[in-house]
């Protein structure tokens, strides 16, 4: 049984954070003092909630497939390595090639046709062991985790899901599941969400809060929509060339031009004594699309509202989809100590 292990950043994810980690526990150790709990709320991939394991964690997403990852980095249910390897070990080790939903919709697109057939097949299996309490809820997580980090380092795309490479020779394509490196013993008291996090704001109250909404018009339910697809597995039926799925229900306000109001809202609704966002200054600079939606003022006003207000900056290279050369960013944190 010879399976690989992998660490929560072997991921590629828009705007996440891992490479900001350093900045940002700098910014909170040097102002925020001790503190108990600590809340990721646009959590995305979980990277800065994973600086806080010690902590007692909330984490958050509107998708359903960070939330799932979220409970296998963070749920402080136990969950049984050794059963789990040899399962992943058995995935690894399947070569029966069969029709699927995976096959019928995807075949040579993001993926060759038997690593779709894997996929559907992996994916119907874990459900399946779910619904048999074969695995407990963290078990679940871990597993199908572990195969959405497997379709995103082979995927035949530029990182996001709104379209794949033409004339790329797919046959070479492997489906390889690893072993999370998923820490035991969290704080009995963690808990992970999946809604709207202004309708979560009014529900929680924690010692430090991390925001991270998205910056621009780009919804992640639309560069995500094929791993959000697998996560759900309710087997849509899918349009267009990209193959998506409906998302209405899965978009953000903060994408479009509500944001500055919805951010506001939730300012006033948090239970927190420390604010801390991350936004960063591509406002007026990328292209249409890559435009900020709430503007450093606008930030700040609303921050003031609850408390007083510090800006720190950092230089930092982002994630570029080769559109725009555009990759020197200045990254801000925005700390708010509310009153
Ligand atoms: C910039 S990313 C966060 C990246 C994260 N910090 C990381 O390191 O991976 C923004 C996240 O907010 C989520 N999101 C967008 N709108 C949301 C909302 N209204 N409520 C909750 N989550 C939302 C998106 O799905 C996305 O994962």
């Amino acid at each position: 049984m010879d399976v690989g292990t992998t660490k929560i950043n072997n991921r590629r994810y828009l705007g996440n954070k891992y490479k900001l980690l350093s900045f940002i526990k700098k910014i909170i150790m040097e102002n925020c003092g001790d503190f108990n709990s600590f809340a990721d709320i646009f959590a995305g991939t979980g990277a800065v909630a994973s600086a806080y394991v010690d902590k007692r964690l909330i984490t958050n997403d509107i998708l359903f497939s960070n939330f799932v990852a979220n409970i296998a980095w963070f749920s402080p249910e136990d969950y049984d390595k050794n059963k789990l390897i040899s399962i992943i070990s058995e995935y690894n080790a399947f070569d029966i090639i069969e029709e699927n939903y995976m096959t019928q919709n995807f075949s040579d697109t993001y993926f060759s046709h038997d690593v779709c057939s894997k996929i559907g097949f992996i994916r119907e299996d874990i459900e399946d062991k779910k619904n048999l309490k074969m695995v407990n809820d963290r078990e679940y997580a871990i597993l199908l985790t572990s195969l959405l980090y497997a379709m995103d380092r082979i995927a035949n795309t530029c990182g996001h899901y709104d379209a794949w490479r033409r004339n790329v020779d797919l046959s070479s394509q492997i489906l390889e599941m690893r072993m999370l490196e998923a820490e035991k013993n969290l704080n009995s008291k963690n808990r992970c969400f999946n809604m709207d996090s202004n309708e979560l704001a009014s529900l929680i109250k924690t010692d430090v809060v991390y925001l991270d909404p998205p910056y621009n018009s780009r919804q992640y339910c639309d560069s995500y929509h094929l791993v959000e697809n697998v996560a759900r597995w309710q087997k849509p039926e899918v349009f267009g060339v990209a193959k998506k799925m409906n998302r209405t229900f899965l978009k953000s306000k903060y994408c479009t031009q509500s944001a500055p109001k919805v951010f506001d809202d939730l300012i006033l609704k948090l239970d927190v004594k420390y604010i801390l966002v991350s936004y960063n200054n591509m406002k007026d600079k990328g292209n249409e699309r890559s435009n900020a939606r709430i503007s450093d003022e606008e930030i700040i006003t609303s921050l003031k509202k609850r408390g007083t207000v510090q800006v720190f900056s950092e230089d930092y290279k982002t994630f570029t989809t080769g559109k725009s050369d555009r990759s020197d960013n200045q990254e801000r944190l925005f700390l708010c100590k509310c009153q």
